[in-house]
């Protein structure tokens, strides 16, 4: 049974002191696990799950909701609070059953494994090109901004039928969005999103091109099947979800390797330990880190009652290292065997970009070390800046030298 006097004085979401481990603070959680109480940034005293048979439970309860609107939806930041979600139409992460599994039966066929699959020469040719560009230009490169960002980007444009060439006025929405220091940042980067879908979808309309968002205009749109309003916001959660998370990824799980040489030395000996080594960087990094639902009805769970209108936050980054599942949890390992981790989610709400995400890990990843045998930081590993707590996990600049 939680002692909820041990841990509500702990505050969630926290930043992390080293890029790649769970916040140093948050031991008590860890102590107390498999479910606590933490405080949210107003004060408000929430649960946290960090066991991960618990959270795979909960995860998969429809009890537990995903609107923002919802009565007591535990908000993580000031600026996330102050968004006005009354007022905007969302789509998947933010709406619950039926009309989430109407939104996302949709999406599925676009992002089988087999639809991914086809896409691996296109992922491989985009990634090529931004290491021929590296190589002509350095060293040294930020390794964010020439590598990390432009492939999931360049894959999710592609994929959706967004033209590539206005990624820096969607980037920078996206920062703001996902980063943005108020909630006006992200109400303003909403409203030029918005427009900028509007827009595309107009011209779809009239001009049909060969991408997710074309077919979407055809086939949903055209039967009613969706507003235009509700196709916005699917296109806006699918750009923004499909290119800054897996960004991350590229960008930590490099550094993560960079300082982790013996681990790193086994996986260039190998390289078809890889998939294995991205599903361990998934699990080790967990970049998103706090995943946010409330209860519509009581749940009776770990000996313990949730009640309706509680908020339930889940510490990917706790669950990912419960000892009860992983041996060694704070190691990197790439022989431990399928693992189960949570760091695409579980439930209804499972990451739908999963396959997608991890195709273009392996790939951006297995060919960056191929070609940049000699790749290293190009500072002190203490010099560079990583995102806050309250965001996905990642770095902000990544200079590396080969
Ligand atoms: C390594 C990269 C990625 C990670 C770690 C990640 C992580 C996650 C997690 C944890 C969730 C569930 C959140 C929750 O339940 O509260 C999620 C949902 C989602 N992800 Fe990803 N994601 C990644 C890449 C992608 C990509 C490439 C796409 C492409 C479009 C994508 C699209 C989505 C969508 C649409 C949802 C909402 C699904 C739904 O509500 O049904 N993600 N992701």
């Amino acid at each position: 049974m939680t002692d909820v006097r041990t841990t509500q004085a702990v505050a969630f979401p926290q930043n992390r002191t080293c890029p790649y481990h769970p916040p140093q603070t948050y031991q008590p959680l860890r102590d107390a696990r498999p479910l606590s109480r933490v405080t949210l940034y107003d004060g408000r005293s929430v649960w946290a799950v960090t066991g991960h048979a618990v959270a795979r439970a909960l995860l998969a309860d429809g009890r537990l909701s995903s609107d923002r609107r919802t009565e007591g939806f535990p908000m993580p930041s000031e600026r996330i609070a102050g968004v006005k979600f009354d007022e905007r139409r969302v789509a998947l992460l933010g709406v619950d059953d039926p009309l989430h599994n109407t939104q996302r039966r949709m999406l599925i066929p676009s992002f089988s494994v087999k639809r991914i699959a086809a896409l691996r020469p296109r992922i491989q040719e985009t990634v090529d090109r931004l290491l021929d560009a590296m190589e002509e230009q350095g060293p040294p490169a930020e390794l964010v901004e020439s590598f990390a960002l432009p492939v999931p980007s360049m894959v999710i444009c592609a994929l959706l039928g967004v033209p590539y060439a206005d990624h820096e006025f969607f980037e920078e929405q996206s920062r703001r969005l996902l980063r943005g220091p108020e909630a006006a940042d992200v109400e303003e980067a909403r409203d030029q999103l918005d427009a900028y879908f509007l827009q595309l979808i107009d011209e779809k309309l009239k001009r049909p091109g060969e991408g997710l968002l074309d077919d979407l205009v055809a086939q949903q749109l055209a039967t009613g099947a969706v507003d235009r309003d509700e196709l916005v916001a699917m296109a806006t959660i699918l750009l923004i979800a499909g290119h800054e998370t897996t960004a991350n990824m590229i960008s930590l799980g490099t550094f993560t390797l960079l300082q982790h040489p013996e681990r790193f030395a086994a996986l260039r000996a190998d390289d078809g330990l890889m998939p294995a080594a991205v599903e361990e960087l998934l699990r080790f990094l967990s970049i998103a880190d706090g995943m946010l639902r409330v209860a519509k009805e009581d749940i009776d769970i770990a000996g313990a009652t949730i009640r309706t209108g509680d908020g339930v936050v889940f510490s990917t980054s706790l669950i990912n290292r419960d000892t009860e599942v992983y041996g060694a949890p704070e190691q990197l390992d790439w022989n431990r065997g399928p693992l189960h981790h949570l760091a695409f989610g579980f439930g209804i709400h499972q990451c739908l970009g999963q396959n997608l995400a991890r195709a273009e890990m392996e790939i951006a990843l297995r060919t960056l070390f191929r070609r940049l045998p000699g790749l290293a930081l190009a500072v002190p590993a203490e010099e560079i800046p990583f995102k806050p707590g309250d965001t996905i996990q990642g770095m902000l600049e990544l200079p590396v030298t080969w």
